[in-house]
This record gives structure tokens, C-alpha cells and sequence, in this order.
């Protein structure tokens, strides 16, 4: 199946539950790829789809979605902003959790190569992503898990909520 079905024309996707993918990192896309192909990232839908790619395929997707322009999102939860913008900014000190702006970026748009973009992401993503971090469904990240599990299902959802809104 095409990626656009899923990920929407130029890696915009629509639908909440498949992340937008354009303006990643192409060293970041390219890890995902390849992580699907292993047990560390093990998913129902992209691995099948992932382990038809070429190396070169990878590469090539890779650098095309890098050079998208990523369309903005918003966070839909007056009540849960300023948790969400206090976590992304300052982290949780009680519970030693870092800030996510201090890896991600002060504006959320990600640091290449090493550190994807969060900023404009479904919310709903962005939460199933930190779960499964935090579950150990996913597990090709040993920074992201050891914070993920920090955190509680009302922190991960007000982070999830506050950067979808940041461009
Ligand atoms: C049937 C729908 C579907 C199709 C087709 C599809 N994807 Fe996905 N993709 C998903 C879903 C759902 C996820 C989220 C998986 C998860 O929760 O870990 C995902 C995740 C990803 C990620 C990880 C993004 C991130 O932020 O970590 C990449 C990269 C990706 N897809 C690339 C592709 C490429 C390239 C293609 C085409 C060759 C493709 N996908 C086709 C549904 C799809
Ligand atoms: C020490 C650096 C670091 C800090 C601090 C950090 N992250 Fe990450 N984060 C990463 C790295 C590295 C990855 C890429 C992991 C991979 O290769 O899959 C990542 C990936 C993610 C992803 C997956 C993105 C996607 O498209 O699938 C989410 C969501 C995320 N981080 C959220 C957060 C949040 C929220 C915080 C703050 C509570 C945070 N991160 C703090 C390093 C960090």
C-alpha cells in the first residue's frame, strides 16, 4: 500500500492515529525503517510494510520527507496548556524527568540527526508513542523509555496536547 493512504500527500497525514511525517529528520525516518524490521519497534502495520523496503528505498523516502513542509496542528485542551508547556519546557523535577525542549528543541521542531520533531504531531500519536515507550511495546530508545516511565497517563497526555500545537 502507497505511504500516502496512510501518511497523507507529502507526508501530511490526517488521520490522528498515523504521525505526519513531513519535515522528520531523514537520519530519524530512516531509523524507524529500519527499527520496524526488528523486534525493537515491532508493529502491526508498518513492520510487514517496512520489511519490503530496499536500504536504498529507505534512504530515498527518507530524503524526500525530510524536505516537506509539515503542516501545524493545535492543542485542543485549555485546561491541560500550561502542565503541557511547564513539562515540555522544565521537565517534572520531583520525578527527574528532563525537558523535552532541552532534546527536541526549544520551538519542538527537532534536533537532526539524532532528535525527531514533535511539534504539529496528532495527539494522538504522540500519546500511543510515549505508552508504548513507557510499556516497552516500544523499545528501540533507552533515553525515551527511562522517561516515559516517569511519567503518569495525565502528564503524557497534557505534553501529547501542548506540543500538537507548537510550529
Ligand atoms: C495502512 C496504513 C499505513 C501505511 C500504508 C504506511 N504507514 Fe507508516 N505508519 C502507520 C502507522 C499506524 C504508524 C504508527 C506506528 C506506531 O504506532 O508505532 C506508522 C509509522 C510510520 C513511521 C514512524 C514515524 C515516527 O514518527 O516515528 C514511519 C517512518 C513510517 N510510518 C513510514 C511509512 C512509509 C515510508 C510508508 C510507505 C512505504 C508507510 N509508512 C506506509 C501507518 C501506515
Ligand atoms: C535526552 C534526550 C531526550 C529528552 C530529554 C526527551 N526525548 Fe523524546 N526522544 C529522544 C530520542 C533520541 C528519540 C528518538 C528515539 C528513536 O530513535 O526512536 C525521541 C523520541 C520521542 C518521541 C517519538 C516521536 C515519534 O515521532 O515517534 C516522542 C513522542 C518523544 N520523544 C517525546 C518526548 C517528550 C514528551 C519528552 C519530555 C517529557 C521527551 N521526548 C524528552 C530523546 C529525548
Amino acid at each position: 500500500m502507497a505511504c500516502v493512504s496512510c501518511h497523507g500527500a507529502a507526508g501530511n497525514s490526517t488521520i490522528v492515529q498515523n504521525p505526519k511525517l513531513a519535515g522528520q529528520p531523514a537520519a530519524y525516518i530512516a531509523k524507524q525503517l529500519a527499527d520496524f524490521k526488528t523486534p525493537q519497534r515491532n508493529n502491526p502495520v508498518m513492520s510487514p510494510i517496512a520489511k519490503n523496503l530496499s536500504e536504498e528505498e529507505m534512504m530515498n523516502i527518507a530524503a524526500f520527507l525530510e524536505k516537506q513542509t509539515p503542516k501545524p496542528g493545535a492543542a485542543r485542551n485549555k485546561d491541560t496548556i500550561e502542565q503541557g508547556k511547564k513539562i515540555f519546557r522544565a521537565g517534572i523535577a520531583e520525578k527527574s524527568v528532563p525537558a523535552c525542549a532541552s532534546c527536541h528543541g526549544a520551538d519542538g521542531g527537532g534536533i537532526p540527526v539524532q532528535f525527531p520533531r514533535l511539534a504539529g504531531q496528532h495527539q494522538d500519536y504522540t500519546v500511543t508513542a510515549l505508552t508504548n515507550f513507557r510499556s516497552g511495546a516500544r523499545n528501540n530508545s533507552p533515553q525515551m523509555t527511562t522517561i516515559a516511565k516517569r511519567m503518569s497517563d495525565d502528564e503524557i497526555k497534557a505534553v501529547a496536547d501542548y506540543v500538537a500545537g507548537l510550529k
